[in-house]
């Protein structure tokens, strides 16, 4: 009986961390005796067939390198149910006998529908964002907070220097987890995220407050996902009106370098032991699951159910911004 095949595949914005976890599931299918193959492109590889036989070679030096060797994009044929039926023709015509992918949301529900139409298939979260439902943790969130606490870090040395106030722009298209775990970690003064409506009278209040007492090198985190830097700028100056803002404020926003660089010891070891159980369980007859981080120990959750619901900030975060006095917004959740 020929040897089975199975494929993997990157998706969605990239993640440091995606490598290792493409490291592990090869490694692991080779020594269970399959075959494998990596698709490029994301699902879009699978219309172009830019499919490839992953072998120990091609895995050496790998671990350690930030983005994905098999690249990734948004595809949007995939998408279509149509593009979708295509897309199970061609992996049926390579002789892929299962897949995994790693990607965030819109990744994981191409997975889903995948597995709806009878195709074996598992999922495995990897998106800076945090932002994946049923998992603590998804690949390359650890690695992208440390950058971003790196970076935070480098703007206070230049703020102190100046006696400005930054509002820096923080990646994390509809969840404010980055912003809010970073703001804890660097000790911004105020973080504005999309799960609480900011106040404006109150950031103000709060400038002026340090900036009388001498304490002028204030730190503003934005989440991208409530508006652009320029737009809250913007506010701030209508709400501060006639008599301007006492203090410069600077913007920076830090964009996708927060999306590279080596992933970190964390992020390798998450990425490694997901890739692991993604194709151990794949070949056991598992399908249509997430491989989900869930206090601190790896479980199968059904994607169903990773996509049918949004994953909610854990509440303890906000208690304790709240108790280390950071500025975020009013209590009622948005
Ligand atoms: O989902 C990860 C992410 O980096 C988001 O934080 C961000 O909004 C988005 O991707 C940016 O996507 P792109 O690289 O396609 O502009």
């Amino acid at each position: 009986m020929p040897a089975k095949t199975i494929a993997v595949l990157t998706s969605g914005g990239d993640s440091p961390g995606m490598n290792p976890a493409v490291r592990a599931v090869a490694k692991t299918a080779i020594r269970a005796g399959w075959r494998v193959f990596g698709i490029s492109n994301g699902y879009q590889g699978i219309f172009d067939d830019e499919v490839m036989e992953l072998t120990s070679r091609s895995l050496s030096g790998i671990l350690d390198r930030g983005g994905t060797i098999l690249q990734s994009s948004r595809c949007k044929q995939f998408m279509k149910p149509e593009g979708r039926t295509l897309a199970l023709r061609k992996l049926r015509e390579q002789h892929i006998d299962a897949l995994v992918v790693i990607g965030g949301d819109g990744s994981l529900a191409g997975a889903l529908e995948l597995s709806r139409l009878d195709f074996p298939v598992i999922g495995i979260p990897g998106t800076i964002d945090n932002d994946i439902n049923a998992t603590e943790m998804g690949v390359g969130v650890d690695t992208a907070s440390n950058t971003i606490v790196d970076l935070i870090d480098k703007v206070k040395d230049t703020a102190r220097s100046h006696r400005r106030c930054f509002l820096i722009e923080i990646m994390g298209r509809n969840s404010g987890y980055l912003a809010l775990t970073t703001a804890i970690a660097s000790g911004a003064e105020v973080v504005v995220i999309p799960e609480y409506r900011y106040n404006m009278p109150r950031i103000l209040d709060l400038l002026a407050t340090r900036y009388r007492n001498r304490l002028n090198d204030s730190i503003i985190l934005l989440a991208e996902g409530v508006c652009d830097a320029d737009t809250f700028i913007q506010h701030m100056m209508r709400e501060a009106g006639e008599q301007g803002l006492q203090q410069e404020v600077r913007k920076t926003v830090l964009g996708h370098v927060q999306r590279g660089g080596r992933p970190s010891h964390f992020d390798r070891l998450l990425a490694s032991r997901m890739g692991e159980l993604a194709v151990t369980a794949l070949i056991q007859g598992e399908t249509g699951s997430m491989v989900a981080l869930s206090k601190g120990r790896l479980t199968l959750v059904d994607l169903e159910r990773v996509c049918g619901g949004k994953k909610a900030m854990p509440s303890d975060l906000f208690r304790l911004a709240r108790q280390l006095g950071i500025e975020f917004g009013d209590t009622v959740e948005v």
